[in-house]
């Protein structure tokens, strides 16, 4: 897919802030996520990149700023308004409901219903079926009855992934997607931003990991005690410069 340069970014912010009591976990950060691109958000423990996935995907709300969706004002204050501008957010463990089947966690919170309010069962679990072989592909998982909490990490991202590509997300926040998967699931984590990247849905990507990261984004924000320190493209900067921005701060 071509890169278009003139269009506005898909999400920009400005000047976000967020106070927990005495606590200034945000300050004044621009952040601004493009189409077409993995951007890396980056930072030591407790600079604040938690909190500001959290406040784009509406489950914390900002003390100051303002967010602009394809250059119209917007607002995020909860889940059905990041929803709406097609944001999904992926964390380590709570993406998906662990004592539910496949097909219930696919259609959380979107379940399909029919004029008397019965769930479509039928409909979700073949679409879900479908999903599993078509979408992306999750090695080992195969029916849609099965409970998300016998799979494995990687499987159960690559669920939360499908879910994703099959709504039509156009920009996914992952916070620390590969902290606990193995090597090979994350090689699989990392080849599915990429790819999904081609199919036109921007990540966030936020990791500890300056080789992942170096790997798959095109751009990094670099965070310092609630604050962005730096913001460069992958083609100006190196692994041992934004190690040492991480470290020095
Ligand atoms: N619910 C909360 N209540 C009070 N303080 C909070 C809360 N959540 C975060 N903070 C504080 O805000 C700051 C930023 O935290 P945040 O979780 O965003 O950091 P982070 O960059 O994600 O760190 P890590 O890499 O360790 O996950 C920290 O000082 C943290 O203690
Ligand atoms: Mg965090």
């Amino acid at each position: 897919m071509p890169l278009d340069t003139n269009t506005a970014p898909l999400l920009n912010l400005r000047g976000i802030g967020k106070t927990y009591g005495r606590t200034e976990a945000l300050s004044d950060v621009d952040l601004h996520v493009n189409q077409n691109e993995v951007l890396g958000l980056l930072g030591d423990n407790g600079a604040g990149k938690s909190t500001l996935i959290k406040i784009l995907s509406g489950v914390v709300d900002r003390t100051t700023g303002d967010i602009e969706a394809d250059g119209t004002p917007t607002d995020i204050r909860n889940r059905q308004d990041s929803a709406k501008l097609g944001i999904e957010t992926i964390y380590q463990d709570i993406a998906l409901v662990g004592p539910m089947s496949i097909w219930r966690n696919m259609y959380l919170a979107r379940e399909l219903c029919n004029r008397f309010g019965f769930l479509r069962r039928r409909e979700m679990r073949d679409t879900t079926v479908d999903i599993l072989r078509k979408g992306v592909e999750i090695t080992g998982v195969d029916d849609p009855e099965a409970e998300v909490g016998g799979l494995s990490g990687g499987q159960m991202q690559a669920v939360a992934i499908a879910r994703a590509v099959h709504f039509r997300s156009k920009i996914l926040l992952l916070d620390e997607p590969t902290s606990a998967l193995s090597v090979r699931e994350t090689e699989n984590v990392l080849k599915y931003m990429v790819d999904l990247r081609e199919e036109g849905v921007s990540s966030v990507f936020v990791t500890h990991n300056l080789y992942h990261a170096f790997q798959v984004c095109d751009r990094f924000v670099v965070m310092a005690h609630g604050r962005k320190i730096a913001d460069v493209t992958k083609a100006d900067t190196t692994i041992e410069e934004l190690t040492k921005l991480i470290v020095a701060h």
